[in-house]
């Protein structure tokens, strides 16, 4: 799929005052700093679309933003951020929790994983509750060219060992990327492409 536009919409922290047009949409979600915003700014061929920072707890709102004015990609705030007060944390996972389970449109989330890194248990509970809250989602890893080619098929299997030890049926689907070299792109893309096309075509909600 070729993206022909990509525009920002609107940034909130309410569900309630996401776009209500009824388009399908993708949410970015993982670790901070882990490369959510990065990935959505190679996908969309755009430097500064989403804000991005070395130090994590950049993004810190739901962020919607319009491609090919035909489906949205939203990017969100990261977890797992030590330096936010326990307050403010509280707040973030409620509006992140209240997205998650009151937005319709939400075709797929994609749980963003840096694939340096062994499998974090913060991660796998995360994922378990979108399993829990029957949520469909992807694995997507990052930050693929900081690890030789090599190593990439091994912490790969090595993270399927993981999720299968805790009681997974099997590894959910899977992209490596990199927001730097552009790895992963066009997989993604196609994918995207093939489920808005079948929930265009079976769902009459959309
Ligand atoms: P929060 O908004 O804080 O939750 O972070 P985020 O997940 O949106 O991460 P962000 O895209 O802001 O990237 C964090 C840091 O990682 C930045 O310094 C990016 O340049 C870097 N980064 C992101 N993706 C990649 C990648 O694929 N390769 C490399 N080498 N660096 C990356
Ligand atoms: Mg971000």
């Amino acid at each position: 799929m070729k993206i022909n536009t990509a525009e920002f919409i609107i940034s909130n922290s309410e569900v309630d005052k996401c776009p209500k047009e009824f388009l399908p949409e993708y949410a970015f979600i993982g670790r901070s700093n882990v490369g959510k915003s990065s990935l959505i700014n190679m996908l969309t061929n755009h430097k500064k679309l989403a804000k991005t920072s070395g130090r994590p707890g950049k993004t810190q709102l739901i962020n919607h933003f319009k491609i090919n004015n035909n489906w949205f990609l939203v990017d969100l705030p990261g977890y797992g951020y030590a330096k936010v007060s326990k307050r403010t944390k509280s707040v973030f996972q409620q509006f992140i929790t209240d997205y998650f389970e009151k937005r319709e449109q939400l075709v797929s989330a994609f749980v963003l994983i840096d694939i340096r890194h062994e499998a974090q248990d913060i991660d796998i509970e995360f994922m378990s509750y979108l399993g829990e809250s029957e949520i469909p989602f992807c694995i997507i890893f990052t930050k693929a060219d900081k690890i030789s080619k090599v190593k990439i098929d091994s912490h790969v299997a090595a993270y399927k060992k993981k999720m299968l030890a805790n009681n997974w049926e099997e590894m959910p689907m899977h992209f490596v990327t990199s927001a730097t070299e552009g790895t992963g792109k066009d997989t993604l893309l196609e994918f995207i492409d093939e489920v808005n096309q079948d929930v265009f075509k079976q769902d009459s909600e959309f």
